[in-house]
């Protein structure tokens, strides 16, 4: 049974706290149908979002099978479903991949025929079978509105909390939903909780609770709707609401509460007896009963204790990390290969860019070449002394700058890996946290996921430039302290701009930041013009792009440290120093993404 007793949950509005909900009281036993039904913006979603325990309540106390869920028991995530207005489910996968992966990420599986036996009862159960293979985006609006049923239905949730799941359908479609969930409704004794400013087919509920700016204006029988309200028909009930303020049809509902409530009651012991309502033992009664089973048995192992009190109340087990991490990741991978656009992208960047470079180094080339001939040749000309001198700085600014190009091309290809990684699938994450998915094993799939794209972007770019632009001496260690730095710049980038991405409310504005801090890393970098020695000491910790050009170049031999000293004013630092300050911009970004992840966003 779910219980709230005097519920509030206000907001502060010019520094005092406002009401959203008022001092909400009502009592929704097991198996049972409940509308909250109200005008928009009367504060239905928020009275669920309360329920559910998104919302945390300002006053007043909700009970779940007569245990307070703020001081005694929260919901277990297997114990509740809730489906909200938006759509949970990926576009790219079909609808049974999409009720596997909710399986597998909320469902302790024992095996295979396990996994397969739930899907299809659930597609059976929500009439869903002949569509298993269809991909989600061209699902009609009531075919969405199953699958997001169906993946809240894995777990077998003792109460449904479902949001506006009729809204914007054809009748038909939304005669066939709220049939779907009465079904759901008589199962198991699950409780089911539908909001819906629609006033059709509320004869399918159990009892109807109408909410007016937050207060409850009614909840009673269906049939006793158009008489409390004085009304000839149920779509009558919105204007009638407004001629009175709220206040009042609270305090005249106070008044009529209980004769309603028993009216329901006695329905209630109507269905029982009839067999059309099958309400197992309440769960309390059953744990207890399991409790005193532990009891006799020896206490001394506390796991298979909690086991015996979890299967009695049947309860399905939610997965370990690790399982959740590798479902993740699975369905990262497949999301990211059935999106052609994304894959074309990717390979354009990968393959182009270091091309880009290539041509760059070109130039450069010749210089080096020569330059490596005054370090050979033994006798030198006066005439050639000049030419010479030149090719060593021409050799400074070409090695200097195709390293930086790399550096800077590998940043942006990192911001463009992660900018939207976290943001632009934010509110399926937000459902899927609220059902039990952990924020590391989401976090570990994510960098797993992005570390597979890091290693090809950067492998590749110093191998193709290699081909083209050889370091011509000491090149075996040089070359591999480089191919470290430009690993480490492309990290550093995806990683923050991961972090930016699980901050930022909106994928716009996760985007837009990225691409400013990519925009920055070049002038900031000091590589191309010098800063103001004021403002440089500021920004360098910052600049990712800075310590990457600089460890590379530090790296190699001190001919080329000191050509390219002779051309450029901004001094470079020790690889090690570049290399532990990578090394912090990777933790912080990884830090950001998890406390980002942590944060609640649903809004
Ligand atoms: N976190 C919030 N901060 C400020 N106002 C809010 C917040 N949540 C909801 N509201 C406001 O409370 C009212 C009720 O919202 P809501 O519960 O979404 O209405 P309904 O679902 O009935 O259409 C609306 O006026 C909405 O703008
Ligand atoms: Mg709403």
């Amino acid at each position: 049974m779910l219980e709230l007793k005097d519920v509030c949950f206000a907001i502060q509005k010019d520094g005092e706290p406002l009401n959203l909900i008022d001092k909400v009281s009502l009592q929704v036993p097991r198996g049972h149908f409940m509308a909250i039904v109200g005008p928009s913006g009367c504060g239905k979603t928020t009275l669920l979002k309360t329920i559910a325990g998104l919302n945390e309540e300002s006053d007043g106390s909700l009970y779940w099978n007569n245990l307070n869920l703020a001081e005694e028991k929260d919901f277990e995530p297997a114990e509740i479903g809730y489906v909200p207005q938006f759509s949970i489910a990926y576009d790219q996968l079909t609808v049974d991949e999409s009720i596997e992966s909710a399986t597998r990420l909320r469902v302790k599986i024992k095996n295979y025929s396990d996994l397969d036996n739930r899907i299809d009862r659930i597609l059976e159960e929500t009439g869903l079978a002949d569509l298993a293979d269809r991909p989600v985006k061209v699902l009609s609006g009531g075919q969405k509105r199953r699958l997001g049923l169906a993946m809240e239905l894995v777990t077998g949730p003792h109460l449904l909390l479902c949001d506006e799941v009729t809204s914007g359908l054809d009748p038909r479609s939304e005669r066939d939903i709220v049939r779907l969930l009465h079904q759901l409704s008589r199962r198991d004794g699950r409780t089911v909780i539908s909001v819906t400013h629609s006033l059709a087919h509320l004869e399918l509920y159990d009892s109807i609770l109408v909410l007016h700016e937050g207060r409850v204006a009614y909840h009673g029988p269906p049939a006793g709707l158009t008489h409390y309200f004085s009304v000839e028909d149920t779509e009558e009930v919105y204007p009638q609401l407004a001629k009175q303020r709220s206040e009042k049809w609270q305090s005249s509902w106070s008044k009529h509460r209980e004769a309603y409530y028993g009216q329901l009651e006695r329905r209630r012991n109507e269905l029982i007896q009839s067999g059309d309502l099958s309400v197992p033992a309440d769960n309390t009664a059953v744990k207890e009963s399991a409790r005193k089973k532990t009891a006799t048995t020896p206490l001394e192992d506390p796991a298979a204790a909690q086991e015996i009190i979890r299967e009695a109340s049947e309860l399905v087990q939610t997965p370990g990390i690790f399982s959740q991490f590798s479902t993740l990741l699975g369905r990262r991978w497949k999301i990211f290969f059935r999106d052609r656009g994304q894959v074309f992208l990717q390979l354009a960047i990968l393959v182009c860019f270091p091309i880009l470079v290539a041509l760059f180094s070109d130039r450069g080339n010749e210089n080096i070449k020569r330059f490596s001939d005054r370090y050979e040749g033994t006798l030198q000309q006066i005439q050639e002394h000049t030419m010479v001198e030149k090719s060593y700085l021409s050799v400074g600014s070409a090695v200097s700058g195709i390293v930086m190009f790399q550096v800077v091309l590998l940043s942006l290809m990192g911001s463009n890996n992660s900018a939207r990684e976290i943001a632009g699938e934010r509110l399926i994450f937000e459902k899927e946290k609220f059902g039990g998915i952990r924020p590391i094993a989401y976090l570990g799939s994510k960098v797993a996921f992005l570390g597979s794209l890091i290693l090809i972007q950067s492998l590749w770019m110093a191998i193709f430039v290699q081909q083209f632009w050889k370091f011509p001496d000491g090149a075996e260690a040089g070359f591999l302290d480089h191919t470290l730095f430009l690993v480490l710049i492309n990290a550093a980038m995806t990683f923050v701009c991961l972090g930016i991405s699980s901050l930022m409310k909106t994928a716009e504005q996760s985007s837009l930041l990225s691409i400013y801090l990519v925009g920055f890393q070049l002038p900031l970098s000091g590589a191309v013009l010098a800063l103001p020695e004021g403002i440089e000491s500021i920004t360098r910790p910052f600049i990712s792009a800075y310590w990457a050009w600089s460890g590379s170049i530090d790296s190699m031999s001190p001919s080329y440290r000191n050509a390219i000293d002779a051309v450029t004013e901004t001094s470079f630092q020790s690889s090690n120093a570049c290399l532990y300050l990578l090394t912090i911009h990777i933790a912080i970004g990884l830090i950001a993404s998890y406390v980002g992840l942590k944060r609640h966003h649903w809004d």
